[in-house]
């Protein structure tokens, strides 16, 4: 069966006619069945939907990686097309995910959650689906949650934090979630924006999935917020699964992607709006 990947959304466009946002959408394409995996910001998913001379008619369901506003704000603007549509996420979806500037305490804080609310949602459509650990949500199509974190294999962002009494703590994000779907050879892993640390996220794979080989990993890999010394080990963890194509986008950040470019050669790839991976 062929499973294809259209990138909706991306910081970054693949040609002219695309609009590029801060944030991340794909569209998961296997046999008569469509799935959508996060909805970016919102503006550009309808408008490059339309590039693309595609829609989202007969969409079986969505996934959300986690409740960032760049990965839900397009949420609603779905849902309310659709009758009813089961919208799977984890249950932590809907905390309150806040960001500071911890250089400027005195600016004010800024909230980078869902924009619609749970309410506003289902009214509209959605059924939320919510699973806090790894399981198949779809057929072939695995949603990767519940990830073990060692913190020195985490990103390292100090702006992300979530309220608590009287002022705020780190944001465990712990609704991040990634998707593994199946295809004829070894998987492929699309992250939304692996806050929960891609090594950690490959690792559960590893251990908790048993899977040993991987297709392709593709999306968000939030390596901008890691030190370019870390590059090499990451790079070495990816090539310890063989695989065959590294399609970078949104939170990889320019520098991490030129040097996982000049290590992976012919195998990398950016994964900007319009583009279009095909698997077997
Ligand atoms: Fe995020
Ligand atoms: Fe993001």
């Amino acid at each position: 069966m062929e499973t294809r990947v259209t990138i909706l959304c991306d910081n970054s466009i693949s040609r002219s006619g695309f609009v590029g946002e801060h944030g991340f959408s794909c569209l998961i394409e296997r046999g008569d069945k469509k799935y959508l995996f996060d909805t970016g910001p919102g503006m550009s998913l309808p408008m490059n939907l339309k590039t693309l001379n595609m829609n989202l008619e007969g969409l079986e369901r969505i996934f959300i990686s986690h409740g960032h506003y760049d990965h839900t704000g397009g949420l609603l603007r779905v849902t309310e097309q659709m009758d009813r549509i089961e919208v799977v996420a984890h249950s932590a979806i809907f905390s309150r995910h806040m960001r500071i500037d911890p250089a400027a305490p005195e600016k004010p804080s800024r909230y980078i959650g869902f924009p619609a609310s749970r309410e506003d949602l289902e009214r509209s459509g959605a059924v939320f689906r919510f699973i806090d650990d790894t399981q198949e949500a779809a057929p072939g199509i695995w949603f990767v949650t519940g990830i073990e974190r060692d913190p020195d294999k985490a990103p390292k962002d100090p702006r992300l934090v979530v309220p608590k009494e009287n002022g705020f703590v780190p944001d465990p994000i712990e609704d991040d979630a990634s998707l593994l779907i199946e295809t004829d050879g070894p998987p492929v892993l699309i992250l939304g924006c692996a806050h929960s640390g891609v090594q950690n996220i490959l690792e559960h794979v590893r251990e908790k999935m048993g899977i040993g080989r991987l297709r392709a990993i593709l999306g968000g890999t939030h390596l901008m917020f890691y030190g370019l010394k870390d590059l090499p080990h990451i790079m070495e963890e990816f090539e310890r699964f063989s695989i065959d194509l590294v399609g970078v986008s949104h939170c990889t950040g320019f520098q991490a992607a030129v040097q996982l470019s000049s290590h992976f050669g012919d195998r990398f790839s950016l994964a900007s709006a319009g583009t279009i991976f095909s698997f077997r």
